[in-house]
């Protein structure tokens, strides 16, 4: 008897259950070209929506990438991104580019995306970057630990990075900003 019950009850919990599957929603709309005007009152993804009917292609047009950046800086390396704030068709549509150019030495220094993962490619002097956000955000590890402000605490980053209290004095010159 209680082998049957217990039969029964895997039968119904089984019959209960289906298969699930979890994934962001698909944008409903095929474009909401982002605007700044906040009486469109179309509010997705953090930027308001164009009305549809004001739409133009060059809302979704970009022009400059063809365009060496200019390298004569202390990294030796300039980058074009192109996000939402440059392309407003890309609003909702989760990526963005940019292009990057580099000096000989030069380089893209350490450095994260806190929304976005990114794709690279690169040949000698020039590299592509696909990002997948409309607007990744970059946080450069140097600038943010010693160029913060206010600065982070001078002992801490003494015993953090287990450096000389001039060298760390040092740092935080180079990197806060004038
Ligand atoms: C990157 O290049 C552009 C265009 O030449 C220039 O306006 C900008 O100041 C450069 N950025 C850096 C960080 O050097």
């Amino acid at each position: 008897m209680k082998g049957v019950s217990f039969l029964a009850t895997v039968a119904i919990l089984a019959l209960a259950s289906s298969f699930v599957s979890a994934y962001d929603p698909s944008p409903l709309q095929d474009f909401c070209v982002a605007i700044n005007d906040i009486k469109s009152g179309v509010f997705v993804n953090g930027k308001f929506c164009k009305d549809p009917a004001m739409v133009s292609a060059n809302d979704f047009f970009f022009s400059g990438l063809n365009i060496p950046g200019n390298t004569g800086n202390k990294v030796g390396s300039n980058v074009t991104l192109v996000n939402v704030d440059k392309l407003p068709g890309l609003n909702t549509l989760g990526i963005s580019l940019a292009r990057l150019d580099f000096a000989p030495y030069g380089l893209n220094p350490p450095h994260t995306h806190p929304r976005g993962t990114e794709l690279f490619g690169e040949t000698a002097a020039l590299a592509f970057a696909g990002l997948s956000s409309q607007n990744p955000g970059v946080i450069t590890i140097a600038n943010a630990v010693f160029g913060s402000v206010p600065p982070i605490n001078l002992d801490v980053l003494i015993k953090a990075f287990q450096l000389d209290k001039n060298v760390v004095e040092y740092l935080q010159k180079a990197f806060t900003p004038n």
